[in-house]
């Protein structure tokens, strides 16, 4: 069939665009982006698992002449499906400039934005909600972010904003106003209504417009009109020919012509083959044929077009002829978990040609019996799925295309069951689903029975002798115990060959819970699926808003301010690196990453990738004038390797060509040759095995060990480790380094060492500090990650641009990212403690390694830190904890928020709830008897004064209604017996100011134009912890002046020098006492004409001042805190102060499958007095649920010979919005001052991620209930990370 290149014709934001020479593969992300500079579409993974780049895509129907809108995440949408379609982005919605849209305004008002890079796409998510059902249920507003990822927030925050676009939520403009200012009555359950008692409320629900969704934009009226969309059109790019059949056909006789075509229907496998395919492609886009998107039934059959996407397969569910259709009345709890950006685009056909046992519908329509209806031009068949799609060969013929499904109209007792790492949007660790057919006649009785099961297994597995086994039996309990016996037996030749040990508990587990259900029916009692997380949750965050005392002069400082930029962020006009606009004669640059462990390099052939239309050259280690480390100082991790690599992901080269995909494909095609190296040392063992070692031990000594074990009752001994974990901060490390006259340089970038990396590059390049300037407006999520390794691009960045004197980018891709950014150490520790019968502990020795990856980095800082908290807050009379580090073929493992505290805290938590279970004591009880107190002195040298953790302590427990809420939790599961519920207390104090004395040092420039505007410039990054607004706070207080009069410019390193790195929950405390210094200074300046003219005011004193010759300019210095901690003498004290809290958690945990729902948190912090109690609570929430994936969710798998295999959201899995406390309370200490912290606040931004460790404890109290019910041991080992599979194996 012969078709020229057509016309691509769609519109964005309202404007329309019509593009002849179109590549086919370009996503619509990537257009966006680059070509119309939307930049508010974020590029967070390029593989659809963030949502930061969603998107809202609208398209007329005809038929039914109405308008539908879909959220997608654009970067897996070609821009070729959009032919005929309706783009908004986050910019067509709302500005700066034209005002924010009521969704843009209530994610900023309810302080839902921190570091703002998932911002934009939360609020897409959340529009195309409300374009589509105006009056959402909150189970809706909830659903419709399964696809979305924030890293920062906690995402309470988010919720709670959108929430109030429900007519279920009480405190919302639409429906009245708050709870708190009216009568309303509360839909969230309590009767007093949701924040009423609440003395103060983070946001003023009457400041927020109303939702009128009568002044939304209009559909363009040419896409309605007849025609564009009726014909085949063709585009034609360099490598990808795409077309678009109207008819079916039309694609068949496409396909015939071109059997090796590929079919594109929801595009969300193919996109991402087509971004990285190299040869030339034929496409054929069935995602418009109307026939492949109905649905009939014919003879007992219901046919189910190929084309319907997850979301109509949801929909269909409500129609009335398929209400008697069992498998189509379980779809929607199958695909419940999956986001609305990947039910609306996947659909039925794409995912049955995946031929995966681990696609979700895959058992269901096994189990079912269904059957594809596959077409060629000339005829039609049937293929059973069962026999044919459980085959690793295609059952298709090339000129053929799966048109529909067959699904047998059959009423069955119908149960699916998934197990996986996350509850959404996650792969299946295991799948099931049972087709029961119940006899008529008697209660109970199977006729006949189909199971299948999926998920990460070689195959479908269907179990034959088992289903022969229930066909004719009626259930009970002594029945499931045979049915489990008879599937143990028969899953026993596939244990070990793909299918493990766990996998086959679950199996079990899954059978037993069908039955269970079909025994329980609809009544009430142990219900048996815990899947389902409440629909309600609740909130309150509790703080105080001062009315007297020290603030009440002041205006912000106190005040619960929303983010200085949030509405830039929401609006997608706040500027990331990769969204600054590129420059005349810019240049892409792409890392050639090293792919073996230990290696020589034989060979580099780059002749490929240069001879590539669009490449400009390459740089490696013979372009550095200066010093090829990464660290001069530690000269232990060249920056190119010259000809050996030490870890997989160490760079060699890198290309650079004119734009980005040039620059990565090139990239791909250098061809690197190895000679393997030995030793690989990739574990703690085998580094401690092979003495390998990065520096010495680091130790903290306190008391007489060994006489300490001598008057202890009982001694424990043993052994724990902790996995890693990754930060997938959502901006992907990145640079563009701009050449300046000389050998001057200035690099934009996102980085938390603004003052190191300065230092890095000038030694790279060979030139003094002051030749480079580097700038960070801020930074798309930190937490640590965005210190050492951020280096890299800006240094590699700079190197290029010297060579080629143009400017140079480099945005590392998100698995590049994730592999070269080695994240938290795992840890080993080895303990032995001594304890009296009354569970008081004597002595504790702990031996803590940490795996350091390649280089030392911050990893022996990391290390000291975890050795000083080496007894968390208790206060045991003799301690010895050594820490050291292993050197293993890793990526550097760096600084992660807790900075090696998490780890070391799960070492002593898990060492007292030996010692609890070894006494039978209850865990709570034996912290309490630990648990520091007033005037008491840490093994660090700080002495305690105005100690709050006790405080804490009573008001969480007071908080939590602990003493009740055990005895509940006792109650539950003694009437519980397959789901069991947990509930722990846990303490936590994490020491505020740097160890390292000479750190604790700050620097701020302030000016005052001569309008009266301020300019503040200090050290620190602003990466969403709120530094620049709480910096804004206090300067605008500390001159006198309205918020607004005040802005904070982008941290640059030649307006302050030399600044302390943005870490360790110091920033707001360093930089803010700089700050305040020099407006201090700039107050005294202004004094005498404040006092000639009081009634004046702020712009006449200044004006006066400047009449006057006086400077308005002038820096601010500070040098904080007498204190450093000598390992040599162990002297200290090691910290300024310390930030306390206490977190309770209640779990429910599914003893059939290992998996829990996190029922309840309670979080009292002493955070001082809070600067701005909203950004503080966001610290809390946000750390507490990154903590929660720490210990809870996130697993870093290696393959067997090292090869990371989680290197991105797609497979390691953060939290979502759904895994989120049902019930999420916060409270700040009241009436607390701490006169060594600014403005009498604390540091906050990493100790509430300790808290999280509570939800650990709480599982490890459900599994014990559940092993003492079963018989077995109270002592056992939860191991960490508590993902399902390590649940179940405590549990057995
Ligand atoms: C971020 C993300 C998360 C995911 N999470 C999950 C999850 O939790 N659970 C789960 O089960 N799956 C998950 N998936 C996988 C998802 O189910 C599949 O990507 C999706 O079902 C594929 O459908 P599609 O229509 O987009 O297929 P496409 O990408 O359009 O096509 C897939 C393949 O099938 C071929 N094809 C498509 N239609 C036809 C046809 N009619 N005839 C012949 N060949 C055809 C295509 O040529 C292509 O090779 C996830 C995917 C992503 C990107
Ligand atoms: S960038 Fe598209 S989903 Fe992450
Ligand atoms: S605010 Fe959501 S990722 Fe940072």
């Amino acid at each position: 069939m012969a078709v020229n290149t057509d016309m691509l014709v769609f519109f964005v934001n309202g404007k329309k665009v019509c593009l002849r020479n179109v590549e086919p593969e370009t996503t619509l992300m990537a257009y966006l982006r680059r070509d119309l500079g939307l930049t508010g579409t974020k590029n967070g993974c390029d593989e659809g698992s963030c949502g930061a780049c969603t998107v809202m895509v609208s398209a007329y129907n005809r038929d039914s002449g109405r308008i539908v809108h879909k959220a997608l995440t654009s970067c897996m949408v070609p821009i070729c499906t959009l032919h005929g379609l309706a783009v908004t982005t986050t910019e067509g919605i709302g500005s700066l400039a034209t005002g924010l849209h009521p969704v843009q305004e209530r994610i900023v008002k309810f302080h839902g934005t921190q570091c703002g890079f998932c911002t934009p796409g939360m609020v897409m998510s959340m529009y195309t909600l409300l374009r589509s059902n105006p009056n959402p249920t909150r189970k809706q507003v909830s659903d419709s972010l399964h696809g979305n990822i924030c890293r920062c927030t906690g995402y309470r925050p988010i919720m709670d904003a959108f929430w109030t676009f429900s007519k279920e939520t009480c405190c919302s403009p639409e429906n009245g106003g708050c709870c708190q200012d009216t009568d309303l009555s509360c839909p969230q359950g309590n009767s007093a209504g949701c924040c009423r008692g609440q003395p103060a409320k983070l946001t003023d629900i009457s400041s927020l417009s109303l939702y009128d969704p009568t002044q939304e934009p209009i559909f363009p009226p040419e896409l309605q009109v007849e025609g564009l969309c009726e014909n085949l059109v063709c585009f034609r790019g360099r490598r990808v020919t795409w077309y678009r059949p109207v008819t079916l056909s039309q694609a068949l006789q496409i396909k015939s012509e071109n059997p090796d075509a590929q079919i594109a229907s929801g595009c969300t496998f193919l996109a991402q083959q087509l971004k990285t395919c190299v040869q030339e492609v034929i496409v054929i886009d069935i995602s418009g044929l109307k026939e492949l998107k109905s649905h009939e039934i014919k003879n007992g059959v219901l046919m189910l077009g190929a084309g319907l996407s997850m979301a109509d397969l949801i929909d269909l569910s409500d129609h009335g002829d398929l209400a008697e259709v069992s498998l189509v009345q379980a779809v929607p709890k199958v695909l419940e978990s999956w986001g609305s950006q990947l039910k609306n685009s996947a659909t039925l056909g794409g995912h049955i040609m995946l031929r995966g046992a681990r696609y979700d519908l895959m058992p269901l329509l096994v189990a079912g019996d269904c059957f594809a209806l596959v077409a060629s031009k000339d005829a039609e068949r049937k293929i059973q799925l069962k026999e044919a799609f459980l085959r690793d060969s295609n059952p298709l013929k090339p000129c053929e295309i799966l048109i529909s499904v067959g699904v047998p109209c059959a009423q069955k007792f119908v149960q699916t069951f998934k197990v996986a790492k996350r509850k959404h949007q996650d792969l299946a660790s295991l799948s099931a689903a049972f087709f029961l057919g119940i006899s008529p006649s008697e209660k109970l009785k199977i006729d006949d029975a189909q199971i299948t099961y999926g998920g990460n297994i070689p195959s479908l597995i269907v179990p034959v002798e088992t289903t022969k086994f229930l066909a004719g039996r009626k259930v009970s309990e002594e029945m499931i115990g045979e049915a489990m016996l008879a599937l143990q037996s028969e899953l026993l030749p596939f244990e070990g060959k793909g299918l493990s040990k766990t996998q086959s508990l679950w199996a079990q587990g899954f059978l037993s819970k069908c039955l269970l259900e079909l025994i329980a029916g609809n009544q009430q009692g142990d219900r048996v699926t815990t899947n389902e997380q409440p629909d309600i949750y609740k909130s309150c965050q509790i703080f105080e808003i001062d009315q007297e005392g020290t603030f009440s002069k002041l205006k912000a400082v106190g005040q619960p301010l929303t983010h200085s930029t949030g509405e830039e962020q929401a609006t997608g006009e706040a500027v990331f690196i990769d969204d600054i606009p590129m420059t005349v004669g810019e240049l892409y640059m792409y890392p050639v990453l090293s792919t073996q462990h230990h290696a020589k390099i034989t060979g580099v052939d780059l002749s490929e990738a240069l001879s590539m239309p669009g490449v400009h050259g390459y740089i490696d280690h013979k372009d550095v004038p200066g010093v090829n480390f990464v660290f001069a100082e530690y000269a232990d991790e060249e920056l190119l390797a010259t000809d050996t690599v030490h870890h997989c992901g160490q760079i060699i080269c890198g290309i650079v060509a004119t734009d980005r995909d040039t620059a990565v494909s090139a990239a791909q095609c250098v061809k690197v040759t190895y000679e393997d190296l030995t030793p690989v040392i990739l574990t703690i063992q085998e580094a401690i095995e092979a003495k390998s070692f990065l520096g010495l031990p680091w130790r903290v000594t306190r008391g007489n060990l060994e006489a300490g074990f001598a008057q202890s009752d009982e001694v424990l001994e043993g052994e724990l480790s902790t996995k890693g974990q990754k930060h997938i901060y959502l901006e992907t490390l990145g640079a563009l380094s701009v050449p300046r006259e000389r050998d001057q340089i200035e690099v934009y970038t996102g980085t938390q060492l603004c003052h190191t990396l300065q230092i890095a590059v000038a030694e790279v390049l060979g030139v003094p500090a002051h030749n480079v300037v580097v700038k960070v407006k801020r930074i798309g999520g930190g937490f640590g990650g965005k210190e050492s390794r951020s280096l890299l691009p800006s240094m590699i960045t700079a190197l290029a641009a010297r060579k080629f004197r143009r400017p140079v980018r480099c945005i590392f891709n998100r698995k590049d990212d994730t592999l070269i950014n080695g994240g938290r150490h795992p840890s080993l520790a080895r303990y032995k403690v001594g304890f009296t019968k009354e569970g008081k502990i004597i002595a504790l020795q702990t031996m803590l390694y940490t795996n350091g990856g390649i280089t030392k980095e911050t990893s022996n800082s990391v290390i000291k830190l975890a050795v000083i908290r080496g007894e968390s807050c208790y206060n045991i009379p003799n301690v010895l904890v050594e820490g050291r580090v292993c050197r293993t073929n890793h990526s550097s493992h760096a600084s992660l928020r807790g900075f090696g505290c998490p780890q070391m805290l799960w070492i002593v938590e898990n060492i007292l709830t030996a010692v609890a279970t070894h006494l039978s004591l209850q865990p709570h009880k034996v912290r309490e008897l630990q648990l520091y107190k007033e005037g008491e002195t840490t093994i660090t040298n700080c002495f305690l004064e105005n100690f709050k953790l006790p405080k804490c302590w009573e008001e969480c427990k007071s908080l939590a209604d602990f003493d009740k809420r055990s005895q509940l939790v006792k109650e539950f599961n003694s009437t519980n017996k397959q789901r069991k519920r947990g509930l722990a207390i846990q303490p936590m104090m994490f020491g505020i100011g740097i160890y390292d004395k000479f750190l604790n040092q700050a620097g701020a420039l302030v000016h005052i134009y001569t309008d009266g505007s301020v300019l503040v410039t200090h050290g620190g990054c602003e990466m969403g912890q709120g530094l620049h607004t709480k910096i804004k706070q206090i300067a605008s207080d500390t001159l006198g002046i309205s918020f607004d009069k005040v802005l904070v410019s982008e941290t640059c390193t030649n307006m302050v020098p030399n600044a302390t790195a943005t870490v360790a929950s110091v920033s707001t405390e360093l930089n803010g006492r700089a700050v305040h210094a020099a407006c201090i200074t700039l107050v005294e300046r202004l004094r005498p004409f404040r006092e000639a003219d009081p009634q004046a005011g702020w712009e006449k004193w200044v004006s006066a001042a400047y009449f006057s010759r006086v400077s308005l300019s002038t820096t601010g210095f500070v040098s904080y805190g007498d204190f450093g901690f000598d390992f040599d003498t162990c002297k200290g004290p090691d910290c300024m102060y310390l930030t306390c809290g206490v977190g309770c958690s209640e779990v429910e945990v599914d003893c059939l499958t290992g998996e829990h729902k996190l029922v309840r948190t309670d979080i009292v912090m002493d955070v001082g007095r809070s600067i701005n109690p909203a950004v503080d609570i966001g610290q809390i929430e946000g750390g507490f649920v990154q903590g929660y994936g720490y210990y809870m969710m996130e697993e870093v798998v290696h393959s067997p010979e090292g090869k990371l295999l989680t290197d991105s959201p797609l497979t390691y899995k953060i939290p979502l919005a759904a895994d989120i406390p049902a019930q999420f309370n916060v409270a700040l200490l009241k009436n607390n001052l701490n006169d060594k912290g600014i403005y009498s606040s604390k540091g906050i931004g990493e100790p509430p991620l300790l808290l999280a460790l509570s939800v650990y404890l709480a599982t490890h109290d459900a599994v014990k209930s559940a092993r003492v019910e079963r018989g077995l041991s109270e002592v056992f080992y939860l191991e960490h990370p508590s993902i399902p599979a390590n649940v179940l194996k405590a549990l057995n």
